[in-house]
Protein backbone atom coordinates (compact mmCIF):
# COMPACT_ATOMS: atom_id res chain seq x y z
CA UNK A 1 0.00 0.00 0.00
CA UNK A 2 0.85 3.43 -0.63
CA UNK A 3 0.81 5.94 1.91
CA UNK A 4 1.32 9.98 1.74
CA UNK A 5 2.54 12.29 4.12
CA UNK A 6 1.91 15.95 4.16
CA UNK A 7 3.67 17.65 6.24
CA UNK A 8 7.85 16.98 7.26
CA UNK A 9 7.20 18.13 10.88
CA UNK A 10 7.87 16.29 14.03
CA UNK A 11 4.84 14.01 13.85
CA UNK A 12 5.11 13.81 9.68
CA UNK A 13 8.44 12.61 9.46
CA UNK A 14 8.47 10.30 12.85
CA UNK A 15 5.12 8.43 12.17
CA UNK A 16 5.79 8.72 7.89
CA UNK A 17 9.56 6.86 8.60
CA UNK A 18 8.00 4.24 11.00
CA UNK A 19 5.25 3.33 8.58
CA UNK A 20 8.27 2.61 6.26
CA UNK A 21 9.50 0.33 8.77
CA UNK A 22 6.24 -1.64 8.66
CA UNK A 23 6.83 -2.38 5.06
CA UNK A 24 5.16 0.27 3.07
CA UNK A 25 6.09 2.09 0.06
CA UNK A 26 5.77 6.51 2.26
CA UNK A 27 6.02 9.66 0.43
CA UNK A 28 6.47 12.51 2.81
CA UNK A 29 5.63 16.00 1.17
CA UNK A 30 6.57 19.26 2.12
CA UNK A 31 6.22 22.68 0.36
CA UNK A 32 9.34 23.52 1.89
CA UNK A 33 12.10 22.99 -1.32
CA UNK A 34 14.80 23.15 0.71
CA UNK A 35 13.56 20.96 3.45
CA UNK A 36 12.94 18.14 1.04
CA UNK A 37 16.44 18.60 -0.69
CA UNK A 38 17.92 18.05 2.53
CA UNK A 39 15.73 15.23 3.49
CA UNK A 40 17.25 13.54 0.02
CA UNK A 41 20.44 13.94 0.92
CA UNK A 42 20.00 12.37 4.11
CA UNK A 43 19.88 15.16 6.49
CA UNK A 44 17.64 14.97 9.26
CA UNK A 45 15.97 18.37 10.43
CA UNK A 46 15.43 17.05 14.17
CA UNK A 47 17.41 15.69 16.95
CA UNK A 48 15.24 12.18 17.85
CA UNK A 49 16.97 9.09 18.66
CA UNK A 50 17.12 6.31 16.26
CA UNK A 51 15.29 8.30 13.29
CA UNK A 52 18.40 8.73 11.53
CA UNK A 53 19.00 5.22 10.83
CA UNK A 54 15.63 3.86 11.11
CA UNK A 55 14.66 6.89 7.81
CA UNK A 56 18.46 5.85 5.69
CA UNK A 57 17.44 1.63 6.13
CA UNK A 58 14.20 2.63 4.69
CA UNK A 59 15.61 5.13 2.27
CA UNK A 60 17.82 2.94 1.31
CA UNK A 61 15.06 -0.29 0.98
CA UNK A 62 13.24 2.06 -1.54
CA UNK A 63 10.03 2.31 0.53
CA UNK A 64 10.91 6.02 1.70
CA UNK A 65 10.80 8.92 -0.63
CA UNK A 66 10.64 12.94 -0.30
CA UNK A 67 8.77 15.27 -2.66
CA UNK A 68 7.96 18.47 -2.87
CA UNK A 69 5.22 17.35 -5.63
CA UNK A 70 1.61 16.29 -4.39
CA UNK A 71 -0.11 15.68 -7.58
CA UNK A 72 2.80 12.74 -8.12
CA UNK A 73 3.48 11.60 -4.99
CA UNK A 74 -0.60 11.13 -5.10
CA UNK A 75 -0.89 9.06 -8.23
CA UNK A 76 -1.09 5.83 -6.78
CA UNK A 77 -1.68 6.39 -3.31
CA UNK A 78 -4.65 4.84 -1.13
CA UNK A 79 -4.21 6.91 1.51
CA UNK A 80 -2.84 10.38 2.58
CA UNK A 81 -2.08 11.82 6.10
CA UNK A 82 -2.40 15.29 6.99
CA UNK A 83 0.16 16.26 9.67
CA UNK A 84 0.90 19.96 9.27
CA UNK A 85 1.28 22.08 12.41
CA UNK A 86 -1.55 23.66 14.14
CA UNK A 87 -0.03 26.24 15.94
CA UNK A 88 -2.31 29.03 17.91
CA UNK A 89 -3.74 31.42 16.40
CA UNK A 90 -2.32 34.61 16.56
CA UNK A 91 -4.97 36.52 17.97
CA UNK A 92 -7.03 34.59 19.74
CA UNK A 93 -5.22 31.18 20.34
CA UNK A 94 -7.55 29.31 18.84
CA UNK A 95 -5.61 26.00 17.18
CA UNK A 96 -4.57 27.71 13.57
CA UNK A 97 -6.62 25.37 10.77
CA UNK A 98 -5.49 27.02 7.91
CA UNK A 99 -2.80 24.66 7.49
CA UNK A 100 -5.31 21.76 6.96
CA UNK A 101 -7.68 23.03 5.23
CA UNK A 102 -5.18 23.93 2.40
CA UNK A 103 -3.70 20.37 2.32
CA UNK A 104 -7.18 18.82 2.10
CA UNK A 105 -8.57 21.37 -0.83
CA UNK A 106 -5.12 20.28 -2.36
CA UNK A 107 -5.06 17.13 -1.93
CA UNK A 108 -9.08 16.47 -3.29
CA UNK A 109 -8.23 18.65 -6.35
CA UNK A 110 -5.08 16.50 -7.36
CA UNK A 111 -6.77 13.34 -6.80
CA UNK A 112 -7.63 11.19 -9.16
CA UNK A 113 -9.24 8.12 -7.54
CA UNK A 114 -10.46 6.98 -3.97
CA UNK A 115 -8.47 8.54 -1.81
CA UNK A 116 -8.78 8.08 2.44
CA UNK A 117 -7.42 11.41 3.90
CA UNK A 118 -6.38 10.59 7.76
CA UNK A 119 -5.66 13.67 9.77
CA UNK A 120 -2.87 13.12 12.33
CA UNK A 121 -2.61 16.97 13.44
CA UNK A 122 -3.71 18.10 16.30
CA UNK A 123 -7.58 19.56 15.94
CA UNK A 124 -11.02 20.93 17.40
CA UNK A 125 -13.51 18.66 17.77
CA UNK A 126 -15.36 18.44 14.68
CA UNK A 127 -12.75 19.55 12.41
CA UNK A 128 -12.57 16.33 10.58
CA UNK A 129 -16.05 16.75 9.93
CA UNK A 130 -15.46 20.08 7.91
CA UNK A 131 -12.23 19.04 6.45
CA UNK A 132 -14.80 16.84 4.29
CA UNK A 133 -16.80 19.28 3.38
CA UNK A 134 -14.14 21.78 2.62
CA UNK A 135 -12.61 18.63 0.39
CA UNK A 136 -16.31 18.15 -1.39
CA UNK A 137 -16.41 21.92 -2.26
CA UNK A 138 -13.09 21.63 -3.90
CA UNK A 139 -13.71 18.45 -6.11
CA UNK A 140 -17.59 17.36 -6.05
CA UNK A 141 -16.18 14.42 -8.00
CA UNK A 142 -13.94 12.44 -6.09
CA UNK A 143 -14.54 9.25 -3.89
CA UNK A 144 -12.80 9.95 -0.22
CA UNK A 145 -13.23 9.44 3.19
CA UNK A 146 -11.98 11.47 6.19
CA UNK A 147 -10.43 9.76 9.61
CA UNK A 148 -8.59 10.76 12.38
CA UNK A 149 -5.86 9.23 14.15
CA UNK A 150 -4.65 11.81 16.75
CA UNK A 151 -0.78 10.76 17.57
CA UNK A 152 0.51 10.33 20.98
CA UNK A 153 4.05 10.43 20.81
CA UNK A 154 6.69 11.80 22.94
CA UNK A 155 9.92 13.95 21.66
CA UNK A 156 13.01 11.46 22.52
CA UNK A 157 11.07 8.52 22.35
CA UNK A 158 8.77 9.10 19.50
CA UNK A 159 10.34 5.82 17.61
CA UNK A 160 9.33 3.26 20.18
CA UNK A 161 5.99 5.26 20.64
CA UNK A 162 4.81 4.43 17.29
CA UNK A 163 5.80 1.17 17.31
CA UNK A 164 4.59 -0.09 20.95
CA UNK A 165 2.00 2.52 21.59
CA UNK A 166 -0.60 1.60 24.45
CA UNK A 167 -3.07 2.51 21.75
CA UNK A 168 -4.07 3.50 18.40
CA UNK A 169 -6.96 5.72 18.39
CA UNK A 170 -9.12 6.21 15.10
CA UNK A 171 -12.21 7.96 14.06
CA UNK A 172 -13.77 6.42 11.16
CA UNK A 173 -16.82 6.63 9.81
CA UNK A 174 -17.24 3.94 6.88
CA UNK A 175 -16.15 0.34 6.43
CA UNK A 176 -14.21 0.62 3.05
CA UNK A 177 -11.46 3.12 5.37
CA UNK A 178 -11.76 0.88 8.47
CA UNK A 179 -10.47 -1.72 6.00
CA UNK A 180 -7.55 0.56 4.98
CA UNK A 181 -6.50 1.49 8.52
CA UNK A 182 -6.75 -1.90 9.65
CA UNK A 183 -3.97 -3.05 6.84
CA UNK A 184 -1.84 -0.24 8.04
CA UNK A 185 -2.08 -0.74 11.99
CA UNK A 186 -1.74 -4.40 11.25
CA UNK A 187 1.29 -4.91 12.83
CA UNK A 188 0.28 -3.04 15.81
CA UNK A 189 -2.84 -5.42 15.90
CA UNK A 190 -1.21 -8.49 15.46
CA UNK A 191 1.14 -7.71 18.86
CA UNK A 192 -2.13 -7.22 20.71
CA UNK A 193 -2.30 -3.55 20.96
CA UNK A 194 -5.97 -2.28 20.94
CA UNK A 195 -7.28 -0.07 18.46
CA UNK A 196 -9.54 2.12 19.21
CA UNK A 197 -12.16 2.73 16.55
CA UNK A 198 -14.45 5.86 17.33
CA UNK A 199 -16.74 8.79 15.61
CA UNK A 200 -14.57 11.89 14.38
CA UNK A 201 -15.48 13.81 16.88
CA UNK A 202 -14.54 11.46 19.67
CA UNK A 203 -10.69 10.68 18.32
CA UNK A 204 -10.55 14.40 17.87
CA UNK A 205 -11.38 14.78 21.97
CA UNK A 206 -9.08 11.80 22.47
CA UNK A 207 -6.05 13.91 21.89
CA UNK A 208 -7.03 17.07 23.87
CA UNK A 209 -8.44 15.64 26.56
CA UNK A 210 -5.54 13.12 27.08
CA UNK A 211 -2.98 15.52 26.89
CA UNK A 212 -5.16 18.32 29.20
CA UNK A 213 -5.37 15.41 31.60
CA UNK A 214 -1.55 14.53 31.49
CA UNK A 215 -0.91 18.50 31.80
CA UNK A 216 -3.05 18.48 34.74
CA UNK A 217 -1.19 15.34 36.66
CA UNK A 218 1.77 17.40 35.99
CA UNK A 219 0.62 21.08 37.23
CA UNK A 220 -0.87 19.11 40.34
CA UNK A 221 2.00 17.13 41.45
CA UNK A 222 4.05 20.66 40.72
CA UNK A 223 2.02 22.31 43.67
CA UNK A 224 2.02 19.31 45.70
CA UNK A 225 5.50 19.74 45.90
CA UNK A 226 5.06 23.07 46.44
CA UNK A 227 3.25 22.05 49.65
CA UNK A 228 5.97 19.42 50.59
CA UNK A 229 8.20 22.13 51.15
CA UNK A 230 6.50 24.14 53.39
CA UNK A 231 5.66 20.92 55.47
CA UNK A 232 8.49 18.81 55.55
CA UNK A 233 7.27 16.46 53.35
CA UNK A 234 9.28 14.74 50.14
CA UNK A 235 7.57 15.12 46.79
CA UNK A 236 9.00 11.85 45.33
CA UNK A 237 7.48 9.71 48.50
CA UNK A 238 3.97 11.55 47.95
CA UNK A 239 4.11 11.37 44.06
CA UNK A 240 4.60 7.46 44.38
CA UNK A 241 2.50 7.02 47.80
CA UNK A 242 0.02 8.59 45.20
CA UNK A 243 1.04 6.74 41.80
CA UNK A 244 0.97 3.23 43.26
CA UNK A 245 -3.00 3.82 43.43
CA UNK A 246 -3.63 1.82 40.19
CA UNK A 247 -6.43 4.74 39.61
CA UNK A 248 -4.29 7.28 39.82
CA UNK A 249 -0.81 5.79 38.17
CA UNK A 250 2.96 7.01 38.90
CA UNK A 251 3.55 8.55 35.48
CA UNK A 252 3.59 12.13 35.10
CA UNK A 253 3.73 12.90 39.05
CA UNK A 254 7.36 13.99 38.17
CA UNK A 255 7.52 17.70 39.66
CA UNK A 256 9.80 19.97 37.49
CA UNK A 257 10.05 23.89 36.19
CA UNK A 258 6.96 23.65 34.58
CA UNK A 259 5.52 21.30 31.62
CA UNK A 260 6.61 23.10 28.22
CA UNK A 261 6.91 21.44 24.23
CA UNK A 262 5.28 21.47 21.48
CA UNK A 263 2.14 20.07 22.49
CA UNK A 264 0.86 20.59 26.26
CA UNK A 265 1.40 24.35 26.11
CA UNK A 266 -0.68 24.73 22.86
CA UNK A 267 -3.28 21.84 23.19
CA UNK A 268 -4.30 22.90 26.86
CA UNK A 269 -5.03 26.57 25.55
CA UNK A 270 -6.96 25.24 22.47
CA UNK A 271 -8.56 22.80 24.74
CA UNK A 272 -9.76 25.98 26.64
CA UNK A 273 -10.62 27.60 23.59
CA UNK A 274 -12.42 24.79 21.93
CA UNK A 275 -14.81 24.38 25.36
CA UNK A 276 -15.23 28.32 25.12
CA UNK A 277 -16.51 28.00 21.31
CA UNK A 278 -19.10 25.13 22.47
CA UNK A 279 -20.37 27.28 25.64
CA UNK A 280 -18.62 24.98 27.97
CA UNK A 281 -16.44 26.14 30.99
CA UNK A 282 -13.02 24.46 30.99
CA UNK A 283 -11.80 25.24 34.42
CA UNK A 284 -9.98 22.88 35.41
CA UNK A 285 -7.62 23.25 32.82
CA UNK A 286 -7.67 26.88 32.89
CA UNK A 287 -6.25 26.31 36.11
CA UNK A 288 -3.54 24.67 34.56
CA UNK A 289 -2.34 26.57 32.33
CA UNK A 290 -2.35 29.73 34.82
CA UNK A 291 -0.59 27.24 37.37
CA UNK A 292 1.95 26.05 34.99
CA UNK A 293 2.67 29.66 33.17
CA UNK A 294 3.28 31.08 37.17
CA UNK A 295 5.19 28.02 37.67
CA UNK A 296 8.17 29.07 35.32
CA UNK A 297 8.29 32.81 36.90
CA UNK A 298 8.30 30.96 40.57
CA UNK A 299 11.28 29.17 39.61
CA UNK A 300 13.37 32.31 38.38
CA UNK A 301 12.06 33.46 42.04
CA UNK A 302 13.34 30.34 43.57
CA UNK A 303 16.70 30.71 42.00
CA UNK A 304 16.93 34.57 43.00
CA UNK A 305 16.11 33.38 46.39
CA UNK A 306 18.24 30.56 46.72
CA UNK A 307 21.58 32.83 45.63
CA UNK A 308 20.33 35.56 48.64
CA UNK A 309 18.04 37.74 46.95
CA UNK A 310 20.66 39.13 44.48
CA UNK A 311 21.83 37.79 41.03
CA UNK A 312 23.64 41.07 40.17
CA UNK A 313 26.74 40.62 38.52
CA UNK A 314 26.71 36.91 39.53
CA UNK A 315 27.73 33.82 37.33
CA UNK A 316 24.65 31.38 37.09
CA UNK A 317 25.81 27.98 35.22
CA UNK A 318 22.79 26.33 33.54
CA UNK A 319 22.78 22.64 32.81
CA UNK A 320 19.59 22.04 29.94
CA UNK A 321 18.00 24.33 28.00
CA UNK A 322 15.31 22.00 26.51
CA UNK A 323 11.76 21.53 27.59
CA UNK A 324 12.87 17.97 28.41
CA UNK A 325 15.73 15.84 27.37
CA UNK A 326 16.74 13.67 24.14
CA UNK A 327 15.88 16.46 22.26
CA UNK A 328 16.96 20.04 20.82
CA UNK A 329 13.03 21.66 21.03
CA UNK A 330 13.21 24.57 22.84
CA UNK A 331 9.61 25.03 22.61
CA UNK A 332 7.89 26.80 25.71
CA UNK A 333 10.60 25.66 27.35
CA UNK A 334 11.38 26.90 30.93
CA UNK A 335 14.36 28.38 30.44
CA UNK A 336 13.25 30.86 28.09
CA UNK A 337 11.20 32.32 30.77
CA UNK A 338 13.84 31.64 33.39
CA UNK A 339 17.00 32.62 31.57
CA UNK A 340 15.87 36.09 30.73
CA UNK A 341 14.34 36.99 34.31
CA UNK A 342 17.77 36.26 35.70
CA UNK A 343 19.25 38.29 33.26
CA UNK A 344 16.99 41.34 34.02
CA UNK A 345 18.04 40.97 37.31
CA UNK A 346 22.01 41.37 36.35
CA UNK A 347 22.70 37.87 36.36
CA UNK A 348 25.43 36.21 34.14
CA UNK A 349 24.53 33.18 32.38
CA UNK A 350 27.17 29.93 31.79
CA UNK A 351 25.07 27.73 29.85
CA UNK A 352 25.41 24.02 28.26
CA UNK A 353 22.93 22.14 26.35
CA UNK A 354 24.08 18.53 25.06
CA UNK A 355 21.33 19.17 21.72
CA UNK A 356 19.89 22.01 22.33
CA UNK A 357 22.50 25.09 22.04
CA UNK A 358 22.08 25.40 18.46
CA UNK A 359 18.20 26.17 18.67
CA UNK A 360 18.59 28.20 21.87
CA UNK A 361 20.92 30.52 20.27
CA UNK A 362 18.99 31.88 18.02
CA UNK A 363 16.05 32.64 20.98
CA UNK A 364 18.45 33.99 24.00
CA UNK A 365 19.92 37.60 23.76
CA UNK A 366 21.46 38.90 27.09
CA UNK A 367 24.60 38.36 29.18
CA UNK A 368 24.76 34.49 28.23
CA UNK A 369 28.50 32.31 27.34
CA UNK A 370 28.10 29.23 25.66
CA UNK A 371 30.14 25.87 26.60
CA UNK A 372 30.49 22.75 25.37
CA UNK A 373 30.30 20.43 28.23
CA UNK A 374 28.85 20.45 31.58
CA UNK A 375 32.01 21.61 33.32
CA UNK A 376 33.26 23.93 31.28
CA UNK A 377 29.75 25.58 31.86
CA UNK A 378 30.25 25.93 35.78
CA UNK A 379 33.81 26.67 36.31
CA UNK A 380 33.70 29.76 38.45
CA UNK A 381 29.87 30.43 38.69
CA UNK A 382 28.24 31.39 42.34
CA UNK A 383 25.65 29.02 41.58
CA UNK A 384 24.52 26.06 39.63
CA UNK A 385 20.65 25.12 38.05
CA UNK A 386 19.75 21.92 36.39
CA UNK A 387 16.74 22.65 34.21
CA UNK A 388 16.66 19.63 32.38
CA UNK A 389 17.40 15.89 33.27
CA UNK A 390 20.04 14.72 30.00
CA UNK A 391 21.44 11.56 31.67
CA UNK A 392 24.91 12.42 31.70
CA UNK A 393 24.08 15.81 34.48
CA UNK A 394 22.67 12.47 36.44
CA UNK A 395 26.43 10.95 36.28
CA UNK A 396 28.36 13.69 36.64
CA UNK A 397 31.81 14.14 38.86
CA UNK A 398 30.90 15.51 41.90
CA UNK A 399 34.25 16.23 43.39
CA UNK A 400 35.00 17.90 39.93
CA UNK A 401 31.80 20.02 40.29
CA UNK A 402 32.88 20.77 44.07
CA UNK A 403 36.03 21.81 42.49
CA UNK A 404 34.85 24.24 40.10
CA UNK A 405 31.81 26.35 41.48
CA UNK A 406 33.26 29.59 43.28
CA UNK A 407 30.41 28.73 45.54
CA UNK A 408 28.81 25.23 46.18
CA UNK A 409 25.36 26.02 45.72
CA UNK A 410 23.14 23.30 43.48
CA UNK A 411 19.31 24.27 42.40
CA UNK A 412 18.15 21.02 41.08
CA UNK A 413 14.27 21.98 39.08
CA UNK A 414 14.34 18.51 38.07
CA UNK A 415 15.04 16.53 41.42
CA UNK A 416 17.89 14.63 39.84
CA UNK A 417 20.54 13.84 42.78
CA UNK A 418 19.63 12.37 46.28
CA UNK A 419 19.62 15.62 48.99
CA UNK A 420 21.42 13.54 51.50
CA UNK A 421 24.41 12.33 48.87
CA UNK A 422 24.97 16.16 47.79
CA UNK A 423 25.21 17.22 51.60
CA UNK A 424 28.10 14.91 52.01
CA UNK A 425 30.00 15.99 49.14
CA UNK A 426 29.61 18.96 50.44
CA UNK A 427 26.86 21.30 48.68
CA UNK A 428 23.75 23.89 49.43
CA UNK A 429 21.30 21.77 47.84
CA UNK A 430 17.81 23.27 46.79
CA UNK A 431 15.40 21.26 44.89
CA UNK A 432 11.83 20.79 44.37
CA UNK A 433 9.31 19.45 47.43
CA UNK A 434 12.05 18.04 49.16
CA UNK A 435 14.73 19.28 52.11
CA UNK A 436 17.33 21.90 51.24
CA UNK A 437 20.35 20.33 52.46
C1 LIG B 1 3.50 15.15 24.84
C2 LIG B 1 2.60 13.93 25.06
O1 LIG B 1 3.17 13.11 26.08
C3 LIG B 1 2.43 13.14 23.77
O2 LIG B 1 1.54 12.07 23.99
C4 LIG B 1 1.87 14.10 22.70
O3 LIG B 1 1.70 13.43 21.50
C5 LIG B 1 2.80 15.29 22.52
O4 LIG B 1 2.97 15.94 23.79
P1 LIG B 1 6.11 15.64 24.62
O5 LIG B 1 5.71 17.07 24.57
O6 LIG B 1 7.07 15.13 23.63
O7 LIG B 1 4.81 14.70 24.51
O8 LIG B 1 6.76 15.35 26.04
P2 LIG B 1 6.36 14.73 27.45
O9 LIG B 1 7.36 13.70 27.76
O10 LIG B 1 4.95 14.35 27.55
O11 LIG B 1 6.65 15.98 28.42
C6 LIG B 1 5.99 17.23 28.26
C7 LIG B 1 6.45 18.21 29.33
O12 LIG B 1 6.00 17.78 30.61
C8 LIG B 1 7.97 18.34 29.45
O13 LIG B 1 8.29 19.69 29.67
C9 LIG B 1 8.32 17.50 30.66
O14 LIG B 1 9.49 17.91 31.31
C10 LIG B 1 7.09 17.74 31.52
N1 LIG B 1 6.84 16.64 32.48
C11 LIG B 1 6.49 15.40 32.03
C12 LIG B 1 6.94 16.89 33.85
O15 LIG B 1 7.24 18.01 34.27
N2 LIG B 1 6.66 15.88 34.71
C13 LIG B 1 6.31 14.62 34.30
O16 LIG B 1 6.07 13.76 35.17
C14 LIG B 1 6.22 14.38 32.93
Amino acid sequence: MKIVFVGTGYVGLVSGVCFAEFGFTVTCVDKDKSKIESLRQGKVPIYEPGLDALMHSNVKAGRLFFSDNLGEALEDAQVVFIAVGTPPRYDDDHADLSYVFAAAEEIARLSKRYILVVTKSTVPGGTGRKVAEAMRKANPDLEFDVASNPEFLREGSAINDFMHPDRVVVGVESQRAKEIIDKLYHPIKAVNIPILYTSLESSELIKYAANSFLATKIAFINEIADLCEKLGADIVDVALGMGLDKRIGKQYLETGPGFGGSCFPKDTIAFIRMAEQANVRSRVVESVVMSNDLRKYRMAEKIFDACGGDVKNKNIAVLGLTFKPNTDDMRESSSLIILPELMREGAIMQVYDPQGMHEAKKLFSGNITWYDNAYAAMKNADALVVLTEWNEFKQIDLAKVKKLLKTPLIIDLRNIYKPQEMHKAGFKYISLGRETV
